[in-house]
């Protein structure tokens, strides 16, 4: 059925467009995941399977700060190797668990973890431990809600209950397996001179005592040949499998990067919907699937498990090749089943109990959402590519002549002489600092690709000054520089695990000269951001089109120990050169196709190379709320689909896709047709302007679900799941969902040939359709309701009890907004209430650190004959938090940006859902204010239909400051 399935879709596409699955390994064509699966299926087989490993009860060691638990641990297997347990318990109750060989013969990769945390984690002292004879507990926090761990002595186990519920368990199937560093045994020669009998003797096979658990072939342990790449594997087998259960919960979700549902679907056990375990292992898959277990360009190890009575989660710091199986026996249960290459045992217990806590718990953990710049979250238009300065001029023209607001154009690697980046090609880019200066002349920026692969000549200073440097990435021999193929033909790669090479890299970005000798960047200005392709990295000559895993980075590590993260380094110390070129520094924006747990932190992400289906548009919104669950909010996909030739219908539902990621660029293929939105005809231009402008008219919505994100890792986009986490009817949406804390709830139209979609509301709430007012209400048990969808309205409800604050302007760029005045919606609840939030700072520096930012709260509340409408500074309001590092006790209004912006008024205030016309409408204190009231339903009643409207034109109040308005019914 499922197979049929996929053909099916294989057969819609044009027979060109096809991933070459081939290129890219299954897990029974990986030696590590044949053995880690093979285990596992000879554990479902024996009903007497116990794990060989235990703790010895003997070894167990509770630091004097109570913080940490060590012990030994021994596999019966080899019970002469030895492991170090490491169990303890962060501050916000995140419990981390590490195990790892001691003074085995080889040594581990235990860095991921250092490079994916912000910092290291604070301990917390406020545990109770309690060693029993088979297991030691430790209790965490208070009573009432009271977490407990176990690590349970034979075999070792680690669970995690919380109010004595299980909620995680480490090793409950008894899948452990660290394979241990050993000797190579070579094969025996034959006997020399003995008698055949004896001869035959010295080659007869002695039963296995392991093989139980182990298997009876050394399976790919020393070498392992693919296609025409051979794998030497110096250190041996040094896999690490690992059950990980969450026996109390029906939902896992996360691990991006997958083309696949938002609930991941299973891959083990009966009636398995895919064949093959979900991988993680960074990869250039062109032409990828749009609905597969196939690992894509990045990696966040982090799932969560969920059910209504709680969220829990775990991030497993490995950097490997990993493939996950996941089960669901029942509707109530999760099973998987983690198996990587290499690395430590390092997870992170996420102990919940509700989706915000994992999240902060997360993010408190690797980093929270870079801030962006206020520019980057306009429209990006792009393309493979402009090909000069004067098709970038004419570009902007036409956007300007036609109306549609745009912030940033683009620049794919033909700009670059012969690929060499940094360098541009003057025969089509003569004069780069002009080009710049005149987009940047309508408070536009342009972004500029720097992938990591550089020429090998002489004549190119980026390469030889790496190469001089010894910076690049080495092969096998640890010795010699890595030579492969990509676009700029025979290529090296820097090694950016390699502290030298940060100091230099930084320099390159410098736009003045700052050393005589060095190449730095002089031909562009501090418009130009940067894009980080081909990071994962994609070496087109390379096994799976990258790097051989024996090549050898910085401290003797192997390519195959650091590959997740080779991408995340590429970008962190990008985005730190953008951010220093200048003295303050500014916010960067850096754009990465490869990633790992923790590079949130250093800007934005898109989902690689879609094609242009409506499969590819449907699966691009889940993947972007996996994303956004997995701490990676600043996501989104390629407006327009990067392969094919999107027929008007199709690119405007894309368009809508586009205003509703987070991250909204049109890109396209070199090959494909020119499809700026001004190369429309009617009525497909005029619908994509109005999107266009319905994203910067809600720019101030976004800013404040990105400012709310990267402060306590809430994600921009929030799936149902999230908003409603006891709904059990909303676990599995994953095709609408709400834009940050604001009440927007959309569903994108990714189908063809619509005018009508179906939205569920998750509760007994009213709904306004934003463009219409329509009441819509929702029920106690959730209710699809059906709404219209024509190719000029995307589903889009406010839910009742929201207020939104909007900029209804047409501009040509976002900075030109900066002191436009705003329009606030008040959507009362069917309680006539209704609250929203709205921040602002200067959308550049790093000034909002330092306090230099406006946070309002607007609430609404009905009082009998009374509807009272309040600005308050929420700042204010919130005195014992810190935001942003600034105290907000000590938080001052009248900081310098609140000066620069304190004329910005209100200029519109709605009403939606006014119980009865009001006899008045003052500013507290002031005069009668000018209103008009259009009758129609109120919020608290049943019936639906379109909502009265109050309108008040210039209540004479300004953003930034405290006022009241009091509308008399
Ligand atoms: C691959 C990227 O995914 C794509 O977006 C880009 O246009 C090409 N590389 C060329 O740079």
């Amino acid at each position: 059925m499922r197979a049929l399935s996929s053909l099916l879709v294989l057969a819609a596409l044009p027979a060109v467009l096809a991933v070459k699955r081939e290129d890219f390994k299954t897990c029974s064509q990986a030696a590590f995941c044949r053995r880690g699966r093979a285990l596992a299926e000879r554990a479902g087989q024996n009903p007497d399977w116990k794990s060989p490993y235990s703790v010895d009860p003997a070894s167990i060691s509770i630091a004097s700060d109570q913080s940490t638990l060590t012990a030994s641990v021994a596999s019966s297997l080899y019970p002469e190797i030895k492991f170090g347990l490491d169990v303890r318990v962060h501050k916000d109750g995140v419990v981390r668990v590490r195990m790892d060989e001691v003074d085995g013969k080889g040594r581990r990769y235990n860095e991921a973890a250092s490079w994916a945390l912000l910092a290291e984690p604070e301990t917390s002292k406020d545990i109770h431990w309690t060693v029993g004879k088979k297991d030691v507990k430790a209790t965490i926090g208070p009573k009432k809600d009271k977490l407990e761990i176990f690590v349970s002595f034979d075999p070792l186990v680690v669970k995690l209950y919380r109010d004595g519920r299980e909620e995680v368990a480490l090793n409950g199937l008894g899948l452990l397996h660290m394979e241990h560093f050993r000797t190579k045994e070579e094969p025996q020669p034959a006997v020399e001179g003995g008698t055949e009998a004896e001869g035959a003797q010295t080659v007869m096979k002695v039963p296995n005592p392991r093989a139980w658990f182990e298997g009876e072939e050394e399976d790919g342990y020393w070498e392992e040949t693919w296609k025409s790449w051979t794998d030497s594997k110096p250190k041996g087998p040094q896999s690490l499998s690992l059950d990980i259960s969450f026996p109390n919960h029906g939902h896992v979700y996360g691990i991006p990067q997958h083309a696949t549902r938002l609930s991941l679907p299973t891959t083990s056990g009966q009636d398995a919907f895919y064949d093959d375990p979900y991988r993680l292992w960074n990869s250039d898959v062109f032409e990828y699937l749009s609905d597969s277990t196939m690992s894509l360009y990045g990696s966040i190890p982090v799932m969560y498990g969920h059910s209504k009575e709680s969220t829990v989660g775990i991030f497993n710091a490995i950097a490997s090749d990993t493939f996950i199986d996941v089960a669901h026996p029942d509707d109530h249960s999760s099973y998987t089943h983690w198996i990587s290459e290499s690395g430590i045992l390092d997870i992170f217990i996420l102990p919940g109990p509700k989706p915000a806590d994992v999240f902060k718990q997360y993010t408190g953990l690797t980093g929270t959402q870079a801030m962006p710049a206020h520019w980057a979250l306009g429209y990006h238009q792009c393309r493979w590519n402009y090909v000069s300065s004067s098709d970038i001029r004419a570009v902007q023209q036409r956007f300007d002549e036609d109306d549609f607001p745009v912030d940033v154009f683009w620049l794919d690697i033909e700009y670059a002489e012969e690929h060499k980046y940094f360098i541009w090609d003057h025969k089509t880019f003569p004069d780069p600092v002009e080009m710049t200066n005149d987009v940047a002349a309508i408070g536009r920026k342009m972004v500029a690709i720097i992938d990591p692969h550089f020429k090998r000549v002489e004549s190119y200073p980026v390469y030889k000054e790496a190469r001089d440097l010894g910076i690049i990435t080495k092969v096998k021999d640890g010795q010699t520089d890595y030579e492969g193929w990509c676009w700029s033909g025979s290529s090296a790669w820097v090694d950016f695990f390699n502290p030298a090479s940060w100091g230099w890299w930084k320099g390159l970005f410098k736009t003045v000269q700052t050393s005589s000798d060095k190449f730095s960047w002089t031909e562009s200005t501090n418009d130009v951001h940067i894009w980080n392709d081909m990071n994962e990295p994609a070496i087109f000559n390379g096994p799976e089109i990258s790097m051989p895993r024996d090549n050898i980075h910085h401290g003797g590590w192997e390519h195959r120990d650091i590959h997740n993260l080779h991408g995340m380094l590429y970008h962190n110390i990008t985005a730190q050169a953008v951010r220093d070129r200048t003295d303050p520094p500014m916010r960067p924006f850096v754009l990465t196709r490869s990633f790992y747990a923790g590079s949130q932190r250093f800007g934005a992400m898109w989902t690689g190379d879609n094609l242009g289906t409506w499969e590819h548009m449907t699966v691009g919104v889940k993947m972007v709320l996996s994303l956004n669950i997995a701490g990676f909010s600043f996501s989104g996909s390629d407006v327009g689909g990067f392969f094919g030739n999107p027929e008007p219908e199709m690119l405007v539902r894309w368009y809508y896709v586009g205003v509703f990621s987070p991250f909204f660029r049109a890109h396209a293929h070199i090959d494909t047709k020119r499809r700026e939105p001004y190369l429309l005809a009617e009525p497909y231009k005029s619908i994509v302007r109005d999107a266009l402008r319905l994203r910067y008219s809600m720019l101030p919505i976004w800013y404040t679900a990105f400012r709310e994100s990267s402060v306590n890792g809430m994600p921009v986009l929030r799936p149902h799941f999230v908003v409603f986490p006891e709904d059990e009817a909303g676990f599995a949406i994953d095709d609408q969902f709400f834009v940050g804390g604001s009440g927007l709830l959309v569903k994108p139209v990714t189908e063809k040939g619509v005018t009508e979609a179906n939205v569920y509301l998750a509760e007994e709430q009213v709904y306004y359709d934003y463009f219409s007012a329509h009441a819509y209400r929702g029920a106690v048990k959730g209710k699809n309701i059906t709404v219209p969808a024509t190719l000029d309205k995307v589903p889009l409800l406010i839910r009742g009890g929201s207020v939104l604050a909007t900029r209804e302007r047409p501009r040509r760029s976002s900075p030109l907004m900066k002191y436009d005045p705003f329009t606030l919606t008040v959507a009362l609840s069917t309680a006539g209430a209704a609250r929203g939030e709205l921040y602002l700072d200067d959308g550049i520096s790093y000034s909002h650190e330092a306090g230099a930012f406006v946070w309002r709260e607007f609430v609404a509340a009905t009082n009998s004959k009374t509807v009272r409408i309040e600005s308050r500074d929420l700042a204010r309001e919130k005195p014992g938090e810190a935001v942003d590092g600034v105290a907000l006790a000590t938080y001052d209004e009248g900081n310098a940006f609140a000066r620069d912006i304190q004329a910005v008024r209100v200029e519109k205030l709605v009403v939606l859902g006014l119980a009865a016309k009001p006899s008045s409408v003052n500013l507290a204190g002031g005069k009668e204010l000018d209103w008009e009231y259009t009758a129609g339903v109120a919020a608290g009643a049943s019936k639906e239909g379109v909502a009265s409207r109050l309108v008040v034109k210039n209540p004479g109040a300004t953003v930034a400051a405290d006022w009241e308005i009091i509308v008399q019914l």
